[in-house]
């Protein structure tokens, strides 16, 4: 076999498997699509959410790393959830090109396997029946203050006390 043949088989192999994740995303209604991080910029300079080194941030579902990796640039230290191992790579490999590996850091695993107790800022960007699986088990996990911010859907039976843009601020009082 030579090395061309080879060369195509591995093509042909990548391009099976990403088509068979967009498929199979888009049945579970769990595709990557990413956040305009220009938006959220806008929406952190109103100052009304602070953001810095003493924050503790989580994006659930956190795709290509680009949320945590703008909320770190900010200092905030920030985990995100993704189940999706290609995407947690590439996570890792860009942050740790940005050298910033010891303020970010993904989790390769389910957002319902995770303990939401240590953050001050949750962010979302799912699909509503995603977010509501996992909206009582963030009601009760977050502590008083903490905030949880949206993309685009809303979280069921409960009134955001903030709605700028499509971005929807709900605040956990206890
Ligand atoms: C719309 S994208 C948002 C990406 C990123 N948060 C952003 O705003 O740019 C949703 C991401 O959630 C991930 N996801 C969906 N369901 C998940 C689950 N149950 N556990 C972990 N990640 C999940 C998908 O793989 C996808 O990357």
């Amino acid at each position: 076999m030579n090395t061309a043949f080879i060369a195509i088989i591995l093509f042909e192999i990548i391009l099976i498997v990403f088509a068979i994740y967009l498929l199979w995303s888009w049945l579970t209604k769990t595709p990557f699509y990413p956040s305009q991080l220009k938006k959220l910029d806008k929406l952190f300079n109103e100052k009304e959410i602070p953001i810095d080194s003493s924050t503790n941030f989580i994006d659930i579902g956190s795709g290509d790393g680009r949320i945590m990796i703008w909320a770190a640039k900010k200092g905030a230290m920030a985990h995100g959830i993704e189940y999706n191992p290609f995407l947690s790579l590439f996570t890792r490999v860009k942050t740790a090109f940005k050298g910033l590996s010891k303020k970010v850091r993904v989790f390769n695993k389910d957002f319902k396997n995770h303990n939401y107790s240590d953050y001050d800022i949750v962010y979302m960007y799912l699909f509503p029946e995603h977010m509501n699986i996992l909206k009582e088990k963030l009601f009760r996990e977050l502590k008083p203050g903490s905030t949880i911010i949206t993309n685009t859907f809303t979280l069921e039976e409960v009134e955001p006390y903030k709605i700028v843009d499509k971005f929807y601020f709900y605040k956990i009082v206890k």
